[in-house]
């Protein structure tokens, strides 16, 4: 067994993440302890009161390795440590058992698809040179075209333009994302040697578990010749391949890696827990999911699903059906660190795509013109309704202040790398990664005294937590109150659709019942609907008397 030099932070339940509210940290925008402008693992611990207050359970912190920041920390130097303008190890001691203290429970993400070009590795396989074992640890291959000019294969690179860049002795490399993220060698055993030794160095450190970044794309069909994919170059999910035949993505072999992982989950008591960000197709995420594996996986088809009824209720069935495959529970995101932030996104017209939503950033956010009082509306229907599902829930930072998506980031100020790789046609995820205002006045709303990386937008103080505490109407309140909630009504992992009737969807309801006395009626039309009787336990809106106004949820106590 490995040591464990600090044995806090991890509880003693096995199952304590399949029902659990898990809040994620984008570290350098949520508080900014030492007052340089980027937030730190102290600013983290400094608010985790807050967090145990408003109700999760655990905290998944998004990167905050040595990084260079081509892609927000995505792209990682030393899987072992912290940055040095984010903290120490201590520091993340320190966070961990203020975390023990409080009950939550800290999750890092682990990101293994690719390194940064810094990571020491890469820098020895640089020099090192073709042919070494250095380079074996990411893919290398000679370039096509009479001088090797051509870059081996027609793959692209999701953040825009080609997967591979050449190095100066002629040989190029793979990178799935940006050049600045060179892709691992999954084939290589000290690879996959090596990520063992970084789950165990954080589950020794206290950490509960882990998200698994790129979770679809470690296994690659690198056998030569490497496939063209011609025509077949979109990676969206629902166009890949559904037998795992893809040479990049979803391919069987990953899950072997997983079940690699889970012996070493297993070292530990309670065993570690792990999700997956896997953009596959709905029906072969069971496997990322199961208990040999990572033992759940992110299901962002509820994201995608628009708010309507119908829709809602095929995409809530079919995620819980596959979490049963899996035997494990399913998740629930309705916003995170890669994509618009939901109340912004329920601002545009029904029916926005994931283009549409692009094109209006391209705007700054004018054209369509959006509704933000009805988005911010839907986000609290939509909210209220994910909570009441069985599952996890994952809550992004921010959401509970019901922050809107910053659409008018100067192009100047914009860090994301999809801007400058799509040559400016995509501007990226900057604006739902604006560091949070903790309170209506001072120094950058009470992220730090330094300033903030990315600029906050006039108006922000207007969203503060400070003047939301204790207003009943702010959306602080509604989260605070939902999961305080959650925590007595949820009693098992079932849920039944109780209006069945013909037409239900139709007339924009969404209704289910939950084990332990309770039930959920979502009214996502523009109408009201009458409320059935009972006792009212929670509404995102005002109820008037005996009515379900339209975009409202409620939850209510089954009559006796
Ligand atoms: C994941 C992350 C995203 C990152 C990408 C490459 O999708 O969520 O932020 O850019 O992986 O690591």
């Amino acid at each position: 067994m490995p040591q464990r030099p600090h044995p806090v932070g991890t509880g003693t339940d096995a199952d304590w993440w399949r029902q659990a509210v898990v809040y994620q940290v984008y570290p350098r925008s949520f508080a900014d302890a030492d007052g340089d402008g980027i937030g730190d693992i102290r600013g983290v611990t400094s608010r985790l009161p807050y967090l145990a207050e408003l109700g999760v359970d655990a905290v998944w912190l998004s990167p905050f390795y040595p990084s260079e920041l081509a892609d927000g920390g995505y792209d990682v130097a030393d899987y072992r440590d912290v940055d040095p303008r984010l903290g120490t190890l201590d520091d993340f001691h320190a966070m961990v058992t203020e975390a023990d203290r409080l009950g939550l429970k800290i999750v890092v993400d682990i990101v293994p698809n690719h390194s940064s070009h810094q990571h020491v590795w890469f820098q020895e396989a640089l020099a090192a040179g073709p042919g070494s074992a250095a380079r074996e640890r990411y893919v290398f291959r000679e370039g096509r075209g009479e001088q090797g000019e051509l870059p081996p294969t027609d793959w692209p690179s999701s953040f825009g333009g080609p997967a591979w860049t050449r190095v100066p002795d002629g040989q190029w490399y793979l990178h799935l994302y940006a050049p600045e993220q060179p892709d691992f060698n999954w084939d290589n055993p000290e690879v996959r040697e090596d990520f063992h030794t970084t789950l165990r160095f954080w589950s020794d450190r206290g950490v509960a578990g882990f998200r698994v970044d790129v979770a679809h794309g470690l296994a690659k069909d690198l056998a030569e010749p490497l496939r063209d994919l011609g025509e077949a170059q979109s990676y969206q999910p629902d166009e890949l391949p559904d037998d795992g035949s893809h040479p990049l993505w979803d391919r069987d072999a990953v899950h072997d890696i997983y079940r690699g992982w889970r012996r070493v989950f297993d070292e530990y008591e309670p065993p570690r827990f792990a999700v997956a960000e896997a953009w596959v197709r709905s029906s072969r995420r069971a496997p990322y999911a199961s208990a040999d594996e990572l033992g759940q996986a992110f299901n962002f088809d509820f994201l995608n699903t628009p708010l309507e009824a119908g829709a809602m209720r095929d995409t809530i069935d079919s995620a819980l059906a596959h979490a049963r495959d899996a035997g494990a529970t399913s998740t629930w995101v309705l916003s995170n660190h890669d994509v618009v932030r939901h109340p912004s996104r329920y601002a545009l017209p029904t029916g926005a795509t994931k283009s549409d939503v692009e094109a209006w950033l391209m705007t700054d956010g004018q054209e369509p013109s959006p509704d933000g009082e009805l988005g911010l509306r839907k986000a609290r229907a939509a909210t209220l309704l994910m909570l009441a599902l069985p599952g996890s829930a994952y809550v992004y930072q921010g959401e509970e202040l019901g922050l809107p998506e910053v659409a008018d980031l100067r192009t100047e100020d914009l860090q994301d790398p999809i801007w400058v790789r799509s040559g400016g046609r995509v501007k990226g995820r900057d604006g739902c990664r604006v560091p949070l205002p903790w309170t209506r006045e001072g120094a950058s709303h009470g992220f730090g005294s330094g300033g903030s990386w990315l600029p906050q937008p006039a108006g922000w103080g207007s969203y503060a937590a400070d003047i939301q505490a204790g207003d009943k109407d702010s959306v602080l309140e509604l989260y605070r109150e939902a999961l305080h909630l959650r925590r007595d009504l949820v009693t098992d992992e079932t849920l039944e659709w109780a209006d069945t009737t013909p037409g239900v969807a139709e007339r924009g309801l969404v209704h289910f019942t939950r084990s332990g006395g309770w039930h959920v009626l979502s009214n996502l039309s523009d109408e009201s609907v009458p409320l059935p009787q009972g006792t009212v336990l929670l509404a995102s809106n005002p109820l008037p008397e005996g009515e379900l106004p339209a975009w409202t949820t409620v939850w209510m106590r089954n009559q006796a």
